[in-house]
């Protein structure tokens, strides 16, 4: 039988959010990746499950999930599968419900396909390349919002506490030109939520293709801009990350080069 890669993604973020939503709560064993970056048992559990639904459909695809690394063996593979089995992962640890299972599937170095899933609001949010941005099946747009003091902005902090102090200046600045930032611990949620015109922007410094690769293509298809500090185009080896609805694109990149 063939599988899509549609409908194996979309498979895996519900299976693996609802594992994540049996486990809310009772969190279990937790190590410890940097001075206060977690691993729950959670996290290496959706991993498992995710990765397990995408080899038995395409064995011969290439993985990179945040928790294993990169596929050993698959390295010649045109076809990628970019995997965070649990975004918000102190917010989960903590009983915060705002986490979400998010896969990509890249062919080419190009996201064809991103997949969000929010297991406690029971949210999804899909986009392929060409064919639109959707939450639970019906079509998503970002703002129309152009004045930045008017805007929801999104951020979040990198988890070396020395870098730190560095976006410390970017959010004071942020916080004194719009109407309100947030920090909420998903930055694959944050995407998702500037592509529903929830929030008008988002900004981070330090992220990793497994936060990002498929909220971007979420942004992207909903009609908004996703780049790196620098203006280019947010590419799965970016590190910094600004997301918007496009009208505030500019004066977003001119406040992260003010100093
Ligand atoms: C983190 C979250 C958080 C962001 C961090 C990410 P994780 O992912 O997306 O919002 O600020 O930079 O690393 O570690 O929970 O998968
Ligand atoms: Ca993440
Ligand atoms: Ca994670």
């Amino acid at each position: 039988m063939a599988f899509s890669p549609r409908s194996v993604a979309v498979e895996a973020v519900l299976s693996a959010g609802q594992l994540l939503r049996e486990r809310l709560g009772r969190v279990g064993e937790i190590r410890f990746k940097g001075a206060v970056n977690l691993v729950t048992e959670a996290d290496v559990a959706s991993e498992r499950l995710i990765l397990e639904r995408i080899r038995s459909a395409f064995p011969e695809h290439a993985v990179l999930s945040e928790e294993v690394g990169a596929s050993e063996g698959a390295t010649g593979s045109r076809y990628l599968w970019v995997v965070d089995p649990l975004d918000g992962t102190t917010n989960f640890a903590h009983g915060y419900p705002q986490f979400a299972v998010s896969i990509a599937f890249v062919i080419d170095g190009v996201t064809e396909l991103g997949v969000v899933y929010q297991p406690v609001t029971d949210e999804l949010f899909l986009a392929q390349r060409g064919a639109g941005a959707f939450r639970n099946g019906h079509r998503i747009r970002v703002s129309d919002e152009d004045t930045l003091l008017m805007a929801l902005l999104a951020t979040g902090f990198p988890y070396d506490l020395e870098r730190r102090k560095h976006a410390l200046r970017h959010f004071a600045q942020f916080t004194t030109l719009a109407r309100a930032i947030r920090r909420d611990g998903s930055a694959g949620l944050d995407l998702c939520a500037v592509a529903a015109g929830r929030f008008d922007g988002f900004w981070e410094p330090d992220l990793a293709p497994w936060d990002t690769a498929a909220g971007a293509l979420i942004v992207r298809e909903a009609g908004g801009t996703v780049t790196d500090y620098t203006g280019s185009p947010l590419t799965l080896e970016s590190v910094s990350c600004v997301a918007s609805n496009g009208k505030l694109h500019q004066a977003m990149l001119d406040v992260l080069h003010a100093d």
